[in-house]
């Protein structure tokens, strides 16, 4: 029999094309319920209809409690592992329902209510996830912030979620220095039109922060008065589609997307992701080795291994440096981890400093049965590398911060199907996928197109943006009616396989991470010698695009260019982040455009690429495509 009848796969998502309802309704019996959802599916509510509507249940609840009351309350369920602070520790289903239950009376005190909101801005720490799950057991809606975003990144979260309270660390570890987070937050506060009431702040020893009087309180200190008094919130029920969290992500334009995620549907597809997509079972060890700030990171390194009562490695440090390109092994070696899921670009970094994988071989990695790639797309010749150093199949999954879970991947758990390199394998049960033309047709088998789901989207995909369901439809629902648009072009093969090949926006991936291009070039804009600009993102063999930025400066301007290309560099490191990685400003004469005047950005990849490509029949000046080309050359891109 070969692996496509084994699968159980296809009877499976039959079943769900079937009987939707009746798919999820099962799939629901997973989870602890306070009162059952009155339906399943409501099509009248929300913008789309929503799911589990009526129930009411508890997040909080479903994460730990009910593992501790079945007798899990020994078993780790947080393994904290840091090689930056050289810190590791095991912290127990019930020592961490004592943590959040402390945490959550500590934010109930500040007057911290059901849906109020709570940013976190913190590193890979236990604390922030305990930060996290305190917000779910008292119905907190948590926003938490990538620690590599800028201040004005993050006053724009703090004037569009208007959180009460924040949550942060005194300092992050990066290998090449420590970052201090808390003057960040202050020079935030301190942008935002919004003030937060109080700023609650761990101490780290490595860098200590200053406390502002009046604003700052010290979290040790909170958290013994609290332990010492025994203080305990109990959860508190919220419905099921009432928001869990916020979490902000690139849009087209510099204002971030708050996508939001409800309680119930979250619950119930997240849970039936880690039997039936990753094959784990509860007890074992699982990890994500992404950071608590992106979208995989409430997933897979938070919510789901704890619904589905599995041990989560919450992992502070990088692929490489910290301290070999071993660090991956030793950490699945040493933990008994059962499944690894991380970027691309960390096997790619890997690769590069161990070509031959000999790192692996003093580590012992009987109990490793499957890694899981996703964030981008996972090339093939990674994928190929990966599966001989490690002897394991290597899967590759496609997600995106709005669907909170894979749309496509390879389930692992009801028998892999076959692998067919740089595809993300099959859509997962609640996802019924097109590829369509511009003219909204269906495309055959092997055209690209746009990637499109139809409407519902499954539990746990964005039920809408914080706020703005009207941006949410603009965005996403109207381009396509009937359908949710994904914003990825790609195909579909005869068996039903997809194959994501690039976004159909600006938005562009940068070592696992999204960025928008047109929240940089608003950056670039700002420089008041620059009259117009364009940034898109051009190959790189660690980080798969990194951004490059084209500038023309205003007449009159004689300043040397290479000065204003590192104010430039220097003010999306300021404005956005170091996340950014925008490290090449080029100035050139003019820009290439079409008689209408748009910016030819997808020719000028191409050539940065050294991709073939063909003349636009727009093209206003076609030698201008030369001196982008001449330009790129002098910066060691294009052929
Ligand atoms: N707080 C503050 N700064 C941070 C940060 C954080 N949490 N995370 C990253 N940064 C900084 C880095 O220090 C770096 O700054 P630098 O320009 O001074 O060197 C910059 O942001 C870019 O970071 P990163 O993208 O991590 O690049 P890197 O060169 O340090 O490391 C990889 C490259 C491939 C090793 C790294 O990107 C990686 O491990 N990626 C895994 C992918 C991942 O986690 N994806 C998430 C979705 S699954
Ligand atoms: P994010 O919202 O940060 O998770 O980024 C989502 C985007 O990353 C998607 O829209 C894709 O463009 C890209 N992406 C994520 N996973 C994959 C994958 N497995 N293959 C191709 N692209 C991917």
């Amino acid at each position: 029999m070969d692996a496509r009848a084994k699968s159980r796969y296809h009877e499976l998502y039959q079943r769900w094309q079937r009987d939707p309802e009746g798919f999820w309704g099962e799939a629901a019996q997973a989870i602890d319920w306070i009162e059952k959802p009155k339906k399943i599916f409501d099509q009248n509510a929300g913008v789309y209809g929503r799911w589990f509507a009526g129930g009411v249940c508890n997040t909080c609840w479903n994460a730990i409690d009910r593992h501790v009351a079945a007798g899990r309350g020994a078993q780790a369920a947080l393994v904290y592992d840091s090689p930056v602070s050289g810190q590791k520790r095991k912290i127990s289903y019930a020592e961490l329902l004592h943590e959040v239950r402390a945490l959550a009376a500590v934010l109930k005190d500040f007057g911290v209510t059901k849906g109020d909101r709570v940013i976190l801005y913190m590193p890979m720490v236990p604390e922030a996830i305990f930060g996290m799950l305190a917000c779910a057991r008292i119905g907190a809606i948590h926003s938490v912030v990538f620690g590599g975003f800028a201040p004005k990144e993050l006053a724009i979260r703090i004037d569009d979620a208007k959180p009460k309270l924040i949550l942060t660390a005194s300092c992050g570890l990066e290998p090449n220095r420590n970052v201090a987070y808390k003057p960040l937050l202050d020079e935030a506060i301190r942008l935002a039109a919004h003030k937060p009431e109080a700023v609650i702040v761990l101490q780290r020893p490595q860098l200590e922060a200053h406390m502002v009087a009046g604003m700052d309180h010290d979290w040790a200190t909170l958290r013994a008065a609290a332990m010492r008094h025994d203080a305990a919130a109990e959860c508190v029920p919220c419905a099921a589609t009432d928001p869990l969290y916020i979490l902000y992500t690139s849009g087209t334009t510099g204002i971030p997307k708050g996508v939001v995620r409800d309680h119930g549907g979250h619950m119930v597809a997240l849970t039936w992701s880690m039997q039936n997509l990753y094959g784990v079972s509860p007890g074992e060890t699982y990890w994500a080795a992404s950071d608590i700030g992106w979208v995989v990171g409430h997933s897979y390194i938070v919510y789901a291994p704890l619904f589905h009562g599995c041990s989560s490695i919450v992992y502070e440090g990088k692929p490489v440096g910290t301290p070999d390109a071993g660090a991956f092994w030793r950490v699945i070696s040493e933990h008994g981890v059962a499944a690894l899921f991380t970027a691309p670009t960390a096997f790619r970094a890997i690769k590069k400093e161990d070509p031959l994988g000999k790192l692996v071989a003093p580590y012992d990695l009987k109990k490793f049965r499957t890694l899981f790639l996703a964030g981008e797309r996972a090339d093939p010749d990674t994928v190929q590398w990966a599966e001989r150093i490690l002897k394991v199949p290597v899967i590759d999954h496609w997600w995106q911060t709005e669907t909170g879970w894979a749309i496509c991947g390879n389930p692992v758990g009801l028998g892999a199907l076959p692998v067919k390199y740089g595809s993300a394998t099959v859509p997962m049960p609640g996802y019924a996928m097109d590829v369509l033309d511009d003219a909204r047709k269906p495309l055959p088998a092997g055209k690209i197109g746009s990637i499109v789901v139809k409407l519902p989207l499954p539990p746990a995909c964005l039920p809408t943006l914080w706020q703005q369901d009207a941006r949410f439809k603009e965005s996403y629902l109207e381009e396509f009616p009937g359908y949710y648009k994904t914003a990825d072009a790609g195909y579909r093969d005869e068996d039903g396989y997809i194959f994501v090949m690039s976004r159909t926006d600006d938005i562009i991936n940068v070592a696992g991470h999204r960025l928008s291009t047109g929240g940089m070039e608003e950056v670039l804009s700002a420089h008041p010698d620059v009259a117009e600009c364009a940034v898109i993102g051009v190959k790189d063999e660690l980080k798969g695009e990194v951004p490059c930025g084209f500038v023309v400066l205003k007449a009159g301007v004689h300043r040397p260019h290479g000065e204003i290309e590192k104010e430039i560099v220097a003010s999306v490191r300021d404005k956005i982040g170091p996340v950014a990685a925008f490290k090449l400003a080029i100035t050139v004469n003019r820009l290439p455009k079409t008689r209408s005047g748009k910016i030819l950005r997808g020719t000028m990849k191409k050539i940065a690429d050294k991709e073939p490509w063909n003349m636009p029949a727009t093209i206003d000046d076609p030698a201008i495509l030369d001196e982008i080309a001449t330009a790129l050359k002098g910066r060691g891109l294009a052929g």
